[in-house]
């Protein structure tokens, strides 16, 4: 019989990198992924899984619609779309933060509502609201470092990783909102189904070296 696949959804870009080292070490690897091409599914039939690759910010979609099984994502994805999937675990790799940034002279006036850029809406309404700051949200979908530089707005809510791109654009960060890390999710009918091969994948994953 025809072993059952594990479809997983992996974030393009460093933390799908790191994601995929993880399963590589873990024994489900898959080595055609790393060929430079614009394949998008990459299958090990050995291992019992096949990766695809999507935007960060799609894999809880392609798992909560049950096209992935499980999916790596990072906190702030399960928090600004609350999406309908159980989150298995917590991997510890790809920590970060959400936090507010400006320009280094940056001083906040009160009496004004502030304008915040960002791609996080949610996560910065529930923020500003928690501290009863009135604010106009610029929905931005990359870059968001640019709505301060050229003056559209007076900070943005982003995420943080190694500081590089606010040093290397003269911006600091002002309050630090959220620590975030990879999450490993599953679609919850493929958990009921193959819950002993996601649960040996998920124990896999986490055992620390
Ligand atoms: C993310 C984030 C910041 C940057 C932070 O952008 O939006 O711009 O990484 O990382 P750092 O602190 O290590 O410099 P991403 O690379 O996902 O691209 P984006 O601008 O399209 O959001």
């Amino acid at each position: 019989m025809k072993k059952q696949m594990l479809k997983v959804a992996l974030p393009k870009g460093r933390l799908g990198e790191k994601a995929y080292k993880m399963f590589a070490d873990a024994g489900y690897d898959c080595p055609s992924i790393l060929e430079n091409n614009r394949k998008l599914i990459f299958e090990n039939e050995e291992a019992g899984v096949s990766f695809f690759w999507v935007k960060p910010s799609d894999v809880a979609i392609y798992v909560e619609h049950g096209a992935a099984d499980i999916g790596i994502v990072g906190k702030d994805i399960l928090l600004e779309y609350e999406p309908d999937v159980f989150d298995l675990c917590d991997l510890g790799m790809g920590k970060c933060r959400v936090a507010v940034a400006g320009k280094k002279d940056f001083c906040d006036n009160p009496e004004r509502s502030l304008k915040v850029a960002t791609k996080f809406v949610n996560i910065t309404k529930n923020y500003y609201s928690s501290i009863g700051r009135n604010i106009e949200i610029f929905k931005l979908n990359g870059s968001i470092e640019l709505a301060p530089i050229l003056g559209m707005t007076d900070v943005i809510v982003d995420i943080v990783e190694t500081g590089t791109t606010l040093k290397e654009n003269n911006l600091d960060v002002i309050t630090e909102i959220l620590p975030i890390s990879a999450h490993l999710i599953a679609n919850k009918a493929s958990y009921r189904f193959k819950t002993e091969d996601i649960d040996k994948l998920k124990r896999e994953l986490s055992k620390k070296d």
